[in-house]
């Protein structure tokens, strides 16, 4: 390029500028044809900063995604059991999944119940039963009306930090009494059941009635991301709030991704703390 071009183009371009600023000012030349981002063009685009539609782009009402960028990869981050939880070191659920889905109903993070002793705890248990029996019934699930009669393997209620911190026992049905063996369990049979009823500890050392939660060994092939193991949860008023391939069941989708730490061998199982064990 020759000095004398270099000179014409430079003196060129701020007078195109000048004209194009003069055009676009008159409203004769739309600018919207060289700046995708201009007037017209930005009622569409949704990268234009002031864009007017913002309120209805559904990914402006997205809380989620561009805040937390961390939450979808780390989602023991949120995981309100965490740090309660005592078992943590032993537990196979300290890379605990509960929190891959935090803003459900979370049975872990929906109670911040208090301490009971264990003499309250049973105390309490032995008030509430007669009343768990016939709210638990309401769900209208066979085995939430029956399992008061199965075989109770606790000793007495005991606090699972991963259940919410509830006070708890779990009863087995006949088919399901391996589950005694504890460790040495093995694969459980189809038709096997486990029921967790629960209790809630208030700050006076009562309780309320807390949800209930429960396992049914499947026939195999029945849905292999569970272990063939139909999850089931029971509102404290005895609705039910979701069950594996029934109502809500992506809901209860974190029952197994914690449970399934437990590996083949111990068939989903997490047994209880050993000074619980009957
Ligand atoms: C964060 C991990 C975690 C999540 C999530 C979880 N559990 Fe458990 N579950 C455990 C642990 C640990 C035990 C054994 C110790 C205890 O009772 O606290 C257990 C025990 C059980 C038992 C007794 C059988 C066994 O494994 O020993 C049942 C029934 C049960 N859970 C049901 C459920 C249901 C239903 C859900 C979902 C609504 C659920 N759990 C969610 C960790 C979890």
């Amino acid at each position: 390029m020759t000095y004398r071009k270099m000179l014409f183009c430079s003196s060129l371009s701020p007078i195109a500028l000048g004209l194009g600023i003069g055009f676009a000012s008159l409203g004769t030349i739309p600018p919207a044809q060289a700046n995708p981002c201009a007037a017209k063009a930005c009622m569409e685009n949704p990268c234009c900063a002031k864009n007017p539609c913002a309120a209805k782009n559904p990914c402006a009402a997205n809380p989620c995604a561009p805040k937390n960028p961390c939450a979808a990869k780390n989602p023991c981050a949120a995981n309100p059991c965490a740090p309660k939880n005592p078992c943590a070191a032993k537990n196979p659920c300290a890379a605990n999944p509960c929190a891959a889905n935090p803003c459900a109903a979370n049975p872990c993070a929906a109670a911040q119940p208090a301490e009971l002793s264990d003499a309250q705890a049973t105390a309490e248990w032995d008030r509430l039963v007669a009343t768990m029996r016939t709210t638990y019934a309401l769900s209208n699930i066979p085995a939430a009306a029956q399992f008061f009669d199965w075989i109770n393997v606790t000793k007495n209620p005991y606090q699972s930090s991963t259940h919410g911190d509830r006070y708890l026992v779990n009863i087995v049905n006949d088919t399901g009494k391996d589950y005694a063996k504890w460790e040495e369990a093995g694969q459980l049979p189809a038709g096997s059941i486990i029921a967790k009823p629960t209790i809630v500890g208030k700050t006076d050392g009562s309780a309320d009635i807390g949800p209930l939660f429960m396992m049914e060994k499947m026939p195999t092939g029945w849905n292999a991301a569970s272990m063939d193991w139909k999850y089931t949860m029971i509102n404290a008023d005895g609705s039910l709030w979701g069950q594996t391939k029934g109502t809500n069941s992506s809901g209860m989708n974190f029952c197994f991704e914690c449970h399934n730490a437990a590996g083949e061998e111990s068939d989903g199982l997490l047994f209880l703390p050993e000074e619980y064990r009957r």
